[in-house]
């Protein structure tokens, strides 16, 4: 079943609602992502100049990587309120329209895991968008007719972890669609250093890299291992985090060098040694492991793909030569031959 406890899992947990006083506040305390936050200035600075609520803005990427705290840190410089829903618990057209009519001029409205809203719902937020308005019906069979409610002009930002489920025309009111990628090392070790500040823990260089280094280019996961390993430094050693404490608490956790935990290496060498390396599909794969599929797309797949680990074929899964090495196993797939004709 779903192992929710995975020190890696980069879905929230209710441990991580500390990191909420670590959530930078405005965009030059928000570290990485450059591309995503100069575009995000400038959308900032258009609307002020033309004094006008910001475009609407739809950020996706895996999770923990900073979707929610660029929501926020847009209200702050925008210096506007906002509202936060998310896709779920938006149940009724009426629901929204509820939250719709209590806006403010300005306001921001947050819709987190937004491509999980219903058909209905979705209809009741495309002229809210477009044209700032809600169509109300009156009435019921023949005597029904419909009355339009003009909105104070206010911005969506969405969020979604699965943005191919964002339907079309849900995507096409989006002015701004940006995309959070993993974070690289030099912004991963930023972000363990200002935590580890923030949080008053004694941490050496050699121990932020370590930290950095397994923490799958993910905040929410950096921060975590950066309590898990604070934890073991207080209780196992004089409270420093020093490289040789950090790789002692991280191995302790099965937490590897590349960042990798069990179920990661379960899947690889399922697929390795079960499967000959692939192509398999990702739900033979899921089976195998006993995870589910959603689990192994939105939480385990990105980072092995992104490793490099593994390639997706219309096939399936293929695990790739470094994959072998890193865990151990004999490379014994023949290498593509040309083929002749
Ligand atoms: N660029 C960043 N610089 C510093 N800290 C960050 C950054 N991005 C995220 N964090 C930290 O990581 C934590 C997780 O980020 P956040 O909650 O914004 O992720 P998310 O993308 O909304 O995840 P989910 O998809 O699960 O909702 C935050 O609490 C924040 O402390
Ligand atoms: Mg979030």
């Amino acid at each position: 079943m779903v192992d929710d406890n995975r020190v890696i899992n980069p879905q929230a947990r209710p441990d991580d609602r500390l990191d909420q006083a670590l959530r930078p506040h405005r965009l030059d305390e928000v570290i990485g992502q450059d591309q995503v936050r100069e575009n995000l200035s400038i959308l900032i600075a258009a609307a002020r100049k033309r004094e006008d609520p910001m475009d609407h803005v739809l950020f996706y990427g895996p999770p923990g990587l900073g979707k929610t705290t660029l929501a926020y840190v847009l209200a702050t410089e925008m210096n506007v309120n906002i509202k936060i829903t998310a896709g779920p618990a938006v149940e009724r057209a009426g629901d929204l329209a509820a939250i719709l009519t209590n806006l403010h001029a300005g306001d921001i409205l947050f819709i987190d895991e937004i491509h999980r809203l219903g058909r209905v719902v979705e209809e009741v937020l495309y002229p809210a968008m477009e044209d700032f308005a809600l169509d109300i019906i009156i009435g019921k069979g023949p005597s029904a007719r419909s009355i339009r409610l003009k909105l104070p002009r206010f911005s969506v930002i969405g969020a979604t972890t699965r943005l191919a489920l964002v339907s079309a025309p849900l995507r096409a009111r989006f002015g701004a669609v940006y995309r959070l990628d993993y974070y690289d090392m030099p912004a991963m070790r930023q972000i363990v250093h200002r935590a580890a500040n923030l949080l008053g823990v004694e941490v050496d260089l050699a121990g932020v890299e370590e930290i950095a280094r397994r923490a799958r280019g993910t905040p929410r996961v950096s921060l975590r291992l950066l309590r898990r390993v604070r934890d073991f430094a207080q209780v196992r050693a004089d409270g420093v985090i020093s490289d040789q404490v950090a790789t002692e608490a991280l191995n302790l956790l099965n937490i590897d060098t590349l960042g990798l935990d069990e179920v990661d290496r379960r899947v690889m060498a399922t697929i390795i040694q079960k499967y000959n390396g692939g192509p398999v599909g990702l739900s033979t794969i899921a089976a195998s492991v006993s995870e589910e599929p959603d689990t192994i797309m939105d939480v385990v797949e990105p980072y092995l793909l992104q490793l490099g680990f593994l390639e997706r074929t219309p096939q399936g899964r293929v695990a790739t030569e470094i994959a072998y090495e890193h865990l151990g196993f004999p490379y014994n797939r023949p290498k593509e031959q040309p083929r002749l004709i």
